[in-house]
């Protein structure tokens, strides 16, 4: 069984998705562990709740490199075959990609590469973008960068407030998460440039 590695900072829906799908045999895969930056994140409290591994290593005043070799020590010794950034909200260094080559993924509520970075919500309304959605994309130490796995799309209503916009595009990332880690476990894909062909 595949082990994953869940990296959050907060709330952990997208953790909790992928869990429920783990557990209703939807998603074929072994949580190995939920680890944190933050101490009181409500995703490693749901971890725990879940008596899966749960790990907090909290990142602050701690160098970029020092972190990542603690991040990485941790996931090796979990022995985790994919990494799942679920809300992590930090950068990773060169050396923890490479400790991880096409091993690490990431969501994001945008469709990349439109509105990377913070609030990717609020900057779709700001920008009034009439459709938008989310990526799930390999991580390369770019910021929103590495190649596009999967993405659902949804539409941008005139009475949208950035939470209800939001609210429609997380039902969407909980869905294409636990797809994207599937395709990429199942190894049936293959990356030609930026593109990723599934076989
Ligand atoms: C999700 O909307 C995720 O796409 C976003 O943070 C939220 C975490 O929610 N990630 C980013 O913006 C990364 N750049 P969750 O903790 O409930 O899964």
């Amino acid at each position: 069984m595949k082990r994953l590695g869940i990296l959050l900072s907060g709330r952990g829906s997208n953790f909790e998705a992928i869990a429920d799908n783990v557990q209703r045999g939807r998603l074929t895969a072994e949580i190995a562990v939920v680890i944190s930056n933050r101490q009181e994140a409500r995703g490693i409290v749901a971890a725990r709740a879940r008596g899966l591994p749960a790990v907090v290593l909290p990142s602050q005043g701690i160098a970029r490199e020092e972190y990542d070799r603690r991040l990485v020590a941790e996931l090796e010794w979990h022995r985790v075959d994919l990494v799942c950034l679920a809300g992590f909200m930090r950068l990773l260094s060169a050396d923890f990609c490479r400790a991880f080559p096409l091993r690490v993924l990431n969501i994001h509520p945008s469709l990349l590469p439109a509105f990377p970075g913070l609030n990717a919500q609020r900057q779709a309304l700001e920008h009034g973008a009439k459709i938008s959605g989310c990526t799930v994309h390999f991580v390369d130490e770019q910021l929103d960068a590495g190649p596009i796995i999967l993405q659902a799309a949804v539409p941008v209503l005139d009475d949208d407030t950035e939470e209800t916009l939001a609210a429609r595009i997380l039902i969407e990332e909980h869905r294409i998460y636990s797809e994207a880690i599937a395709l990429v476990l199942s190894e049936r894909w293959r990356i030609e440039g930026r593109r990723v062909i599934a076989k």
